[in-house]
């Protein structure tokens, strides 16, 4: 069974939608750790709830940004992590992360990508006056939202829309396509090639991968 390291920073709402998805069976899978750099963290909480281990990784503790991430690769190593799930973790990750876990990182970005990587994708949406977006999961590179595109779901853009009601409506898709993308990774549905990401299976299988249409 595959087994998972989450990392988030902060409210970990869609760490919660991987533990449910877990709990009710449609992923198969294992979380053996959640490491966060934010003490205050919600998503401790969530941890706590479920037994599972909640680690406190401080930046500021460490010398620089490399030896930060080669303790949090010793960490994840020595829980038997095969997949690294980035839920709403607030940082761009270092190269010994990325290094030892070469397409075994992964990420959810509020924002059909590539268009508005960074932070605030939702608000970068409303600013450009697109009338769609969304939120995209993808495999993590040394980039900022650069890596190979896994799973889209798209959702409208009205023209009263805040950045925050923007936010809910695309929350609401990455509570469904972050749990599907990680089923796919954890039955071995997916390939990498270069910057494309194929998806094994039915015809059926690949027509979900886009939940939000
Ligand atoms: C989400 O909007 C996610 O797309 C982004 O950070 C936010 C995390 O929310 N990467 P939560 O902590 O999972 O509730």
């Amino acid at each position: 069974m595959l087994t998972i390291g989450v990392l988030a920073s902060g409210r970990g709402s869609n760490f919660q939608s991987i533990i449910d998805s877990i709990a009710s069976g449609f992923i198969k899978a294992r979380i053996s750790v959640l490491i966060t750099d934010n003490p205050d963290a919600y998503a401790i909480g969530r941890a706590k709830n479920h037994n599972i281990e909640a680690l406190v990784l401080k930046p500021k503790n460490y010398e620089d940004k490399d030896t930060y991430y080669v303790q949090v690769v010793k960490d994840l190593k020595s829980r038997g992590v095969e997949l690294v799930v980035l839920a709403g973790f607030m940082r761009v990750v270092g190269r010994p992360l990325v290094k030892e876990f070469k397409n075994k990182i992964v990420n959810i970005h509020p924002a059909l990508l590539p268009s508005f990587p960074g932070l605030h994708g939702q608000k970068q949406a409303i600013d450009f006056g697109v009338k769609i977006s969304g939120c995209t999961v993808h495999f993590v590179d040394e980039g900022v939202d650069t890596g190979p595109v896994i799973v889209q779901a798209a959702v409208p853009v009205f023209g009263n829309d805040t950045e925050e009601s923007l936010s809910e409506r695309i929350l609401k898709q990455e509570h469904k396509i972050f749990p599907l993308a990680i089923k796919l990774i954890s039955e071995d549905k997916i390939r990498v090639k270069g910057r494309k990401v194929i998806i094994k299976g039915k015809k059926e299988d690949i027509a979900i991968t886009n939940p939000g249409l």
